[in-house]
């Protein structure tokens, strides 16, 4: 295949993508696919490192998270997508790769620490959680991909992905894993899409399932709009008249990226010639006909038409994966 590669993923915690899915990632991977082979992967395995007492229903989650990506724009007929569990040489070369990582690289990586403090009092940190990186990078290397488009909170995975294939070459004097590139978006609010609520010092934080203050790709215009009613905005605005802080109000924020007239929006609401509830009807509109076409596109989407298009993807998958190993295998005299 001389086609130049893609591969991303998303990891399928929960069944829904939200918004922040969307601009911090997705929407690059939509923007390459007509340059690039994308392989558009669901991690159900990287699912497992933080769950809680009950195991998550991973085959109901890889669904729905393969449907958002066509929902979201993901064309099947160009993209292999396909489930990371469903490859089983990601798993084999995860094995291979933890010989030639460091431990105490893997236990300065940022994502690592944070998850490793979030764990509940007494529950113990497993080896797969520390090894999280180590499986992302078989995931991304077995396609040796020219680029990979993430969100800006997994440049240190892609690094520690990049050490890993270097590592793995200089161990085995083979040049099996070529460098690849990140791709990622440095728009800060994109990058970094508020939620519709603040933390305890009143500060927008990043949208997640786990504070609740998302908007999903699945919502429907009435969700949608009940969601941005009761949105945080500036909270010394109190009446119309009083002057906004659009940098600190989630509402302002969104209309930056979904209202063609936000500038406009943004200076009267500054000087106090726009009421919050103005700009919350307009974003409403805004926002449902921006999710209009993923809403046309998902409803088509049964489970045997999406069965069918993971069958596709894992084979393509599977041909590329298998061919890495091949060399693999070589390189580290395993034939
Ligand atoms: N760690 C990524 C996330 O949380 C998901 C992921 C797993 C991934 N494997 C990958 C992303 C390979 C890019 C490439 O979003």
């Amino acid at each position: 295949m001389s086609e130049r590669r893609i591969l991303s993923g998303m990891r399928a915690t929960n069944p829904r993508l939200h918004l922040g899915n969307y601009e911090g990632a997705l929407r690059n991977w939509i923007r390459l696919q007509s340059d690039y082979r994308v392989f558009c992967m669901v991690a159900d395995y990287h699912a497992l490192t933080t769950m809680g007492d009950v195991p998550p229903d991973l085959a109901y989650n890889s669904r729905e998270v393969a449907k958002d990506y066509i929902a979201a724009g993901i064309d099947p007929d160009k993209s292999p997508i396909f489930i990371q569990s469903q490859v089983p040489e990601h798993a084999e070369l995860h094995l291979i790769f933890s010989m030639v990582t460091g431990l105490g690289k893997l236990e300065r990586v940022p994502t690592y620490k944070e998850k490793r403090e979030d764990l509940a009092e007494g529950r113990q940190v497993s080896y797969g959680l520390l090894g999280y990186p180590v499986l992302q990078a078989a995931d991304i290397l077995l396609y040796r991909p020219y680029g990979v488009p993430v969100g800006k909170d997994q440049a240190p995975h892609l690094e520690l992905s990049r050490e890993v294939g270097r590592s793995f070459n200089a161990a085995f004097g083979a040049e099996v894993f070529p460098e690849f590139k990140d791709i990622i978006d440095d728009d800060d609010l994109r990058s970094k899409l508020p939620g519709l609520d603040v933390d305890e010092n009143g500060q927008l934080r990043k949208m997640s399932k786990s504070y609740d203050n998302c908007i999903y790709l699945t919502d429907d215009a009435d969700a949608v709009a009940q969601k941005v009613k009761s949105a945080f905005t500036t909270p010394s605005k109190m009446r119309k008249t009083d002057p906004g802080i659009p940098e600190g109000c989630a509402v302002c924020q969104y209309l930056k990226l979904y209202s063609p007239d936000w500038q406009t929006q943004w200076e009267e609401d500054r000087r106090g010639e726009r009421g919050c509830m103005q700009n919350k009807n307009d974003l409403i509109e805004r926002l449902n006909e921006f999710l209009v076409p993923f809403r046309e596109r998902r409803k088509d989407l049964d489970d045997a038409s999406i069965d069918a298009i993971l069958k596709r993807g894992r084979e393509e998958a599977r041909d590329v994966a298998s061919e890495t190993m091949a060399e693999v295998r070589r390189a580290m005299r395993l034939i």
